[in-house]
């Protein structure tokens, strides 16, 4: 494997979707073998990428190679090269989990002397070779995702596309399935995935780009992304109650140059807060307000985030509504 072989790139790819700019001029690369993460709320543009980059929708304006290949002007041989997990599965309910990896098999041009061969490989790989005569609607969501993934696989891409992978599964389910984007990578593939969670990304990525309406804030390191951040002072007061005007309160005193709330807690964000401590205090101990607990904080990815941002960190908790019937 060559060495920071760029087997992604993009320059200046923009969509619209009627008046919607859905993205506007991103331009990154991933680099071959690397766990790259696109971050950023509903509606960023994260499936619209990952639709360009699979040659299913066409940009507007802009470039973009995947393996070498021109996704605009060579979307098959593009295509040859990629496995995409969509976020609603693109499996058959009817079918056993077998006859979907077959399918699959014979739609992207698999040798015929290897369908089953290939399929057995992938059941086994992702531990469901037991369920092989099972019929797919049979299979939990996190199966469900499992076998999706391994019928991405079926013609050995190089490049894996994963749509909000975890979103909709269950906490064990969830982590087994980050379990299995690393050991992709271990094997060599290259993975870009989206997801519209911080730990998510800080846990998986080599290299994360935040987007947000289109447009791509920053990419770096999560640590390099938690260093930018290193500047500001962080503090968390724990207090009750929490009224709704407490945010513009303590913006309008010095040194607060950001205000966030997490449950019954309150974030402060600037460069000097520990000068405004003392104005901080005395605001809040006002009007029967109760302080439990005052921490600083260092700087997570979540901080990076809000603060390269200015997207609330609660609006990344939302999940999209699961469609009629959950994932399938
Ligand atoms: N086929 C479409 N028709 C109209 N608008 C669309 C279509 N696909 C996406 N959009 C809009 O483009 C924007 C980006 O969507 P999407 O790429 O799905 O975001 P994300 O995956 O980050 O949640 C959103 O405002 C979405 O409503
Ligand atoms: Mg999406």
């Amino acid at each position: 494997m060559e060495e920071n072989k760029e087997i992604i790139q993009v320059q200046g790819i923009s969509k619209k979707f009627g008046e919607i700019q859905a993205l506007q001029e991103i331009s990154f690369s991933v680099k071959e073998g690397e766990i790259f993460g696109f971050l950023g709320p509903n509606g960023a543009g994260k499936t619209t990428t990952i639709k360009i980059l699979s040659g299913l929708v066409k940009p507007a304006s802009g470039l973009a190679f995947v393996n070498g290949f021109n996704v605009i002007s060579d979307p098959v041989r593009a295509k040859e090269s990629v496995g995409v997990v969509p976020e609603s599965s693109n499996l058959y309910a009817e079918l056993t989990a077998r006859e979907n990896l077959i399918y699959m098999a014979q739609l992207y041009g698999v040798p015929k002397k290897e369908w089953e061969s290939r399929s057995e490989e992938l059941l086994r790989e992702f531990n469901l070779f037991d369920r092989a005569h099972t019929k797919f609607q049979g299979f939990s969501r996190g199966m469900k995702r499992r076998l999706t993934i391994a019928a991405a696989l079926v013609h050995r891409p190089r490049i894996l596309f994963l749509d909000e992978p975890t979103t909709g599964l269950d906490v064990m389910s969830a982590r087994g399935l980050r379990g299995i984007v690393k050991k992709l990578k271990e094997k060599g593939i290259t993975i870009f995935l989206t997801t519209h969670l911080i730990g998510e990304a800080e846990e998986l990525c080599d290299r994360v780009a935040i987007i947000v309406k289109g447009q791509i804030r920053v990419i770096d390191t999560p640590m390099v992304l938690k260093m930018k951040v290193q500047d500001t002072e962080v503090i968390e007061i724990k207090m009750q109650p929490m009224p709704a005007t407490i945010t513009k309160e303590m913006e309008a005193i010095p040194g607060v140059e950001k205000v966030t709330i997490v449950e019954d807690r309150l974030r402060l964000y600037g460069k000097t807060l520990h000068e405004s401590i003392g104005s901080i205090i005395s605001h809040l101990d006002q009007g029967g307000r109760k302080i439990f607990s005052i921490q600083t904080l260092t700087p997570t990815l979540e901080d990076a985030f809000v603060k390269l941002t200015g997207v609330d960190a609660e609006v990344m908790r939302i999940d999209k509504p699961v469609k009629m019937g959950g994932i399938n």
